[in-house]
């Protein structure tokens, strides 16, 4: 076998792995097993790279900065808390983009007639991928607020920039590829991916993310023709497709067009409050009584559950219930939390059961028969505003109908908004109870009231 042959040969495995990891990741029980598919996959990846290309240069400079990445990238993925997660994702997605723009920047003075238009297209569509993915970071990160923004200057903005993006392009080619004029044009994409997510937020963030995770996926394929690189080609169109099908989802269970997460058009200028001013305190010993005497019980988790780290307290009053012969039950929205998932991991690490996990469309009709629904650190996916304020961030996204049920206890701190910043109806809705405090310390209380009634 020569040395073409055996580097075809690894390509393959590689890519298989790839295809593997993707497929198992579609199942919780298998997605741990999936990801080391696609860790597995992604070492060999690198090592044909290192060993088969011809004329490697700078080899130590190279190993170097691989050795660094890896430091990084396990030093970061062992520190970060489960709740910053998406910032993570979406600055590794940013850094790929921007890698990948980069690699095509460098390769530009060599291409082929054949090869510029990938070149190009990845220099524009990373750029935008990476503007895009730091405006995500940081309104995650909560540096800069999530609130929309948008208007016509937003508009005339973007079309100035997409004609200087184009012009420069243009220039470029004229010029036989000249690199300034297609930096230039990296910095006006990366304005314009920056621009593009500005005003997104609310419920929108997430389709944001994964459509900017697909615009990843195509510039590094792009970067694969440029480089003549089938594995890159093969991971990109991975990312790129299953980033399209990602986007296409959330927009779907959001009720959203994509075009309307990009423009805003379903939402107005101001969000919608209103909220009149009682609420309705409870105490711990109240709602273990009430817990206890029901005969169903939903349990519907959100963001305030990840950040109080309160899963295994939900498995413990879970499990006491169902002791007392309650029928207990999940509602998971397809965005609570901060990325695709967060409550599937969460209830996994805590031993809960798949089959009590229930997907949003076949919850909600379950909630008019439920006597109680224990909504915790959940606030945004359980919103009516969303089915009425046509003002609002929410508005049109299904929720959650919790006020649908006998009796709604809402554990969270204080009367903090949510992810879209809005105020929450419910808290205010005469069959609704609060009880204040950290997730985990209301569950634990719970946990002991419980076990005293038992
Ligand atoms: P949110 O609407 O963000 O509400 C979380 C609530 O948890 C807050 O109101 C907060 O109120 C409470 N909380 C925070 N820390 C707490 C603690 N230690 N103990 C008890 N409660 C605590 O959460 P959600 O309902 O899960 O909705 C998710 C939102 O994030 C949606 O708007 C969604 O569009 C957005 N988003 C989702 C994703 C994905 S893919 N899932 C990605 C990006 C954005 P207090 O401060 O009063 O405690």
């Amino acid at each position: 076998m020569n040395g073409s042959a055996l580097e075809q040969g690894f390509y393959m495995v590689a890519a298989t792995l790839f295809v593997l990891g993707v497929r198992l990741m579609g199942s919780p029980a298998r997605a741990r097993m999936g990801n080391w598919f696609l860790a597995v996959g992604m070492v060999l990846a690198l090592g044909i790279t290192v060993v088969f290309v011809p004329h490697f240069d700078h080899m130590l400079v190279v190993l170097g900065v691989m050795g660094l990445g890896v430091v990084a990238g396990v030093w970061s993925g062992r520190r970060v808390r489960m709740t910053a997660m998406p910032q993570m994702v979406a600055l590794f997605n940013g850094l790929g983009g921007g890698a990948a723009a980069l690699v095509a920047a460098g390769s530009l003075p060599s291409v082929s007639h054949l090869t510029q238009w990938p070149a190009l297209l990845t220099m524009v569509l990373g750029s935008l991928s990476f503007g895009g993915s730091a405006v995500a970071f940081m309104k995650l990160q909560e540096w800069i607020s999530g609130r929309k923004y948008g208007g016509l200057w937003r508009g005339a903005g973007l079309a100035f920039l997409t004609l200087a993006v184009l012009w420069c392009l243009y220039a470029g080619v004229q010029a036989r590829l000249d690199l300034m004029a297609g930096v230039t044009a990296m910095g006006g994409a990366a304005l314009a991916g920056a621009l593009l997510a500005w005003p997104i937020g609310g419920a929108d963030m997430p389709v944001v993310i994964s459509l900017l995770n697909a615009l990843t996926g195509l510039s590094a394929a792009a970067t694969g023709f440029v480089l003549q690189n089938p594995l890159l080609i093969i991971a990109g169109t991975l990312v790129g497709a299953s980033g399209t099908i990602l986007t296409q989802q959330m927009s779907r269970a959001m009720h959203r067009s994509l075009r309307s997460v990009i423009w805003g058009s379903h939402v107005g200028q101001t969000a919608m409050s209103t909220v009149p001013e009682a609420v309705h305190p409870i105490t711990a010993d109240d709602v273990a009584m009430m817990l206890r005497y029901a005969r169903k019980v939903i349990i519907v988790p959100g963001y305030g559950l990840a950040v109080a780290r309160a899963q295994l307290e939900v498995k413990q009053v879970s499990d006491l219930l169902e002791g007392f012969g309650v029928e207990v039950l999940f509602g998971i929205h397809p965005v609570a939390g901060r990325m695709p998932g967060h409550m599937n991991v969460l209830m996994a690490e805590a031993n809960v059961s798949y089959d009590r996990l229930w997907e949003m469309e076949r919850i909600n009709p379950r909630f008019r028969e439920t006597d109680v629904v224990l909504v915790i650190g959940a606030n945004d996916v359980t919103n009516p505003a969303a089915r009425t304020a046509a003002g609002s961030p929410l508005y049109g996204m299904p929720i959650l109908n919790v006020d649908q049920a006998g009796t709604v206890i809402v554990l969270k701190r204080s009367m903090g908004r949510g992810f879209a910043g809005v105020d929450n109806p419910l808290y205010q809705d005469p069959k609704t109870r609060m009880l204040f405090g950290d997730a985990k310390n209301s569950l634990a209380t719970l946990v002991r009231e419980l076990e005293g009634i038992a």
